[in-house]
């Protein structure tokens, strides 16, 4: 297994079975550290730089949260219209990123071009985490969603993922590609306009990973061990900013998932959601024995302390 040391986290493709596990053994490892709400000294001597050219909630202060944790410092910024980068000047990310380099010792970054934060990489002589590029991927995310499946259900192999919604997003990428690791299936429950495309079904069928299609979670939900879900009425992943409009729709039945349909899911089943929602996962679901989103986003600040201590080499 490749040192996590000095490491980019870009995707998850390409991240082998044997990294997932060890990951999530660091995290097992440093979780009594959140639980505890304690604060330790493991990256003392460390700054984390974010670098957050659109809005975040829960990632850039998972991150952060999880600097603190382990007792490092934070700088950054979370409005790239406040930076050289969103005025007049544009300035570049080659050019932004020489900067950040020399003002810590990690980049975390979240931007609306996919690939940005590659290209970061690039020009980084720091490790750079991707925080969600675009339509692109967002891997520190699924990586804390399987870590949540792991610990909820005691195996990812052998389960059925039930993924519902917008299948362009980031989310539902970097967990195609990291379920090609697992003796996994994968269902996808989209509307047409934000199916699959037939590239990504192809690279996936490569790895022999083929991902099963169906029109209504109705069809799907009684085979599902993870209810997966990403809202379709949702912004433009493409743009820094999009503002809420005064008519933004509503779900389709297909793609929600109600106390009504969940009558027909396995009692084990759990639901996962990056958050935020929408009208697809209604909030009278938070209080079946589903849910499981709030776990996922505690489970965040974990994953994130255990992807900083790895990268930056206090981990082993
Ligand atoms: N899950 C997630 O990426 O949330 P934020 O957009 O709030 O970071």
């Amino acid at each position: 297994m490749r040192s996590f040391a000095g490491r980019n986290i870009l995707s998850t493709k390409g991240f082998e079975r044997a990294e997932f596990d060890h990951v999530f053994a660091v995290a097992d490892e440093l979780e009594p550290i959140a639980r505890r709400r304690r604060n330790t000294d493991l990256l003392a001597e460390k700054t984390l730089v974010t670098a957050f050219y659109q809005p975040s909630t829960r990632t850039r202060l998972a991150h952060e949260s999880a600097m603190h944790r382990l007792g490092g410092r934070v700088v950054g910024f979370s409005d790239a219209k406040m930076t050289r980068a969103g005025d007049f000047y544009q300035e570049s990310i080659k050019d932004t990123v020489k900067m950040l380099e020399y003002y810590g010792d990690v980049l975390v970054m979240r931007h609306f071009q996919q690939g940005a934060p590659h290209e970061a990489a690039r020009w980084a002589s720091i490790p750079v985490i991707n925080a969600g590029d675009g339509w692109g991927e967002h891997p520190t995310q699924v990586l804390t969603d399987l870590y949540t499946v792991q610990r909820e259900l005691g195996t990812i192999d052998g389960l059925t993922f039930c993924c519902i919604g917008d299948m362009r997003m980031r989310t539902m990428h970097s967990m195609a590609y990291a379920l090609t690791q697992y003796d996994a299936e994968m269902i996808a429950i989209a509307p047409p306009e934000m199916a699959l495309t037939d590239e990504f079904k192809a690279e996936l069928a490569e790895q022999s990973f083929v991902i099963r299609e169906v029109d209504h979670v109705a069809d799907a939900i009684a085979e599902a061990d993870v209810i997966y879900m990403e809202p379709v009425v949702q912004a433009d992943y493409t743009a820094s900013r999009q503002e809420r409009g005064d008519d933004v729709g509503t779900t389709p039945e297909n793609y929600r998932v109600t106390r009504d349909v969940l009558r027909k899911a396995k009692p084990e089943a759990i639901i996962l959601h990056s958050l935020p929602r929408m009208d697809e996962l209604p909030p009278d679901v938070d209080a079946t024995r589903h849910a499981r989103y709030w776990q996922e986003a505690y489970n965040g600040v974990v994953m994130r302390m255990a992807l900083l201590a790895l990268v930056l080499g206090a981990m082993e």
